[in-house]
């Protein structure tokens, strides 16, 4: 009888991993694949949600920016064996399930704030932590977010956020 192929006895294999259970927008979701893979590659690659994206990759621009229960936070400085029961919310969450814009996302399409894009879905994550924090935020406020734009989009950011925080108290009254 033929023998199968033996692995290697110099080979360990790795451990079954338990998984790490993450929400995302909503919905639950196990990675178990490496650990120490970055949320933003786990949310590109893997869920293929594209919204959030791959610039400085060292938590500086702000391009993936996320919100991690709630609170702003950058995707490629965010190994997922750190999420564990954690709760993400990514540009694409950010509108209702009837698919009804987010006040944020309506104003940068009324105020015409994309130029290239690139940077925007960033943008309008750090802009909803603003406003979960302020609801009436001032210029320096908003000019104190940190994601860059290449583009020079920050006025007409500025611009939406505005409208969008003025909407949005009209609506709570
Ligand atoms: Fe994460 Fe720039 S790509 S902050």
């Amino acid at each position: 009888m033929q023998r199968l192929p033996q692995p290697d006895a110099g080979i360990t294999p790795e451990p079954i991993r338990p998984g790490i259970d993450v929400q995302i927008n909503g919905e639950a979701f196990r990675h178990t694949g490496d650990p120490q893979m970055p949320l933003l590659w786990y949310l590109r690659d893997v869920l293929r949600l594209t919204g959030c994206k791959y610039a400085c990759d060292r938590g500086e621009c702000g391009a993936c920016s996320v919100l991690l229960d709630g609170t702003l936070a950058r995707a490629c400085t965010l190994p997922m064996q750190e999420l564990q029961g954690r709760s993400i919310t990514t540009v694409e969450g950010l509108a209702q399930a009837d698919g009804t814009l987010h006040p944020l996302q309506q104003a940068w399409i009324d105020e015409d704030a994309i130029l290239c894009g690139y940077c925007q879905p960033g943008m309008l994550i750090a802009a909803a932590d603003l406003l979960a924090r302020k609801s009436d935020p001032s210029d320096d406020d908003i000019d104190g977010m940190k994601n860059l734009c290449r583009c020079g989009s920050h006025p007409r950011v500025r611009a939406a956020i505005r409208r969008a925080a003025a909407g949005m108290k009209g609506a709570r009254k």
